[in-house]
């Protein structure tokens, strides 16, 4: 997991790659839905939060088994399942066929590969033998790639070039070899080691404060959680107010950007004064780089790197996910999953 992170500058570089030969011959699509379940679906997240401002097409994350009932032929449906395996994913790539939606699919093999072959929807091929959370950049950089082939968003080159760069920063900043006292990631973890912390995030960080909350129970076998501004100012303080004795089990990270709005630089602010009351541990990760991507990628990166330290912190493999995998092994049990299985193989006429 810690190579992963060292690395991720050449990952996302590779990423960026993958669907530059993938033929994507659909419309313009009225709606998009990216589906997908944890690691998987993340990636969707982030697609959506950078497409906010610059598409005019809604886009959706789904992560149930069906599709919103609006879904129809005009919807570009990303089915993304590292594994290729996952029940929820395999039952709307059923469910995106039977509505004759443009399907788009992402996999490093297993059934979701084999079906979209057999369908000839386009199939992106990612890596495998990777952790799906490792895997982030492979899931969600083809899908702006893919936005930009359908000419929905142009000019992606320019902000991958500018994110790769940051991140070869941000992975030489934390590397493992430098010292804590010079390692932002490093000096975090100790700082945040015994608590749950809570991410804060806003705007195009609303996904990033999801993947650093996820990446903490994942690979540090943390529980932690995520808040996004303006809302958590609605609720969310107003939980510390009498957990004095509580609170002191808490950390609170603030995603920064030094060109946040100025409406959310003040509630960040008060924020932080009126909380400081009970939580002594707050913290700030400011982003780095210039376009939104590139920002985003830069406290992913540090959120990763973060994490990986936490367990190493803690005597913990950040790798497996025992209780993921056993849960899923019990799953299996139900038959749910031959039984839409089944369904797709009728629909490829087997
Ligand atoms: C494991 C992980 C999980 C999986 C999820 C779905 O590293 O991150 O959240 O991503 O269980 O599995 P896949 O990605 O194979 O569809």
């Amino acid at each position: 997991m810690l190579s992963f992170c060292v690395e991720a500058p050449k990952h996302y570089e590779d990423a960026a790659k993958i669907a530059k030969p993938v033929n994507v011959s659909y419309p313009k699509p009225q709606t998009i839905i990216v589906c997908g379940m944890g690691g998987s679906a993340i990636g969707g997240e982030l697609l959506k939060d950078w497409a906010r401002d610059r598409i005019a097409v809604p886009i959706e994350v789904c992560r149930e088994y069906s599709l919103p009932a609006y879904a129809n032929k005009d919807t570009l449906v990303f089915v993304v399942s590292y594994s290729g395996e996952t029940e929820e994913t395999l039952s709307v790539l059923l469910d995106a066929i039977k509505r004759k939606c443009m399907i788009v699919c992402i996999s490093s093999g297993g059934k979701l590969r084999e079906f979209a072959e057999k369908m000839n929807s386009p199939h992106l091929l990612v890596p495998s033998g990777m952790a799906p959370r490792a895997t982030l950049p492979y899931l969600f950089m083809p899908m702006p790639a893919i936005l930009e082939k359908l000419g929905l968003v142009s000019d992606v080159d320019a902000e991958i070039a500018e994110t790769i760069k940051i991140l070869k920063q941000v992975s030489a900043e934390n590397s493992p070899q430098k010292e804590a006292a010079s390692n932002f990631s490093k000096t975090l973890a100790l700082s945040v080691n015994g608590t749950v912390p809570a991410v804060y995030g806003f705007g195009f960080y609303r996904a990033v404060a999801q993947r650093f909350k996820t990446q903490f129970n994942e690979n540090s076998k943390n529980p932690a959680k995520w808040e996004i501004f303006p809302e958590l100012n609605h609720n969310e303080i107003v939980g510390w107010e009498a957990a004095k004795e509580f609170a002191k089990s808490f950390s609170v990270i603030f995603i920064r950007d030094a060109d946040e709005p100025i409406e959310i630089r003040q509630r960040i602010e008060v924020t932080k004064e009126l909380i400081s009351r009970e939580i002594g541990k707050l913290f700030e990760v400011w982003s780095k780089g210039k376009n939104s991507l590139a920002k985003m990628s830069s406290v992913i990166c540090t959120g990763d790197f973060t994490s990986v330290y936490l367990a190493v912190l803690r005597r913990i493999d950040p790798t497996p996910v025992k209780t993921l995998a056993l849960l899923k092994e019990k799953l299996k049990q139900t038959g749910l999953k031959e039984k839409v299985v089944r369904e797709l193989q009728k629909l490829a006429g087997e």
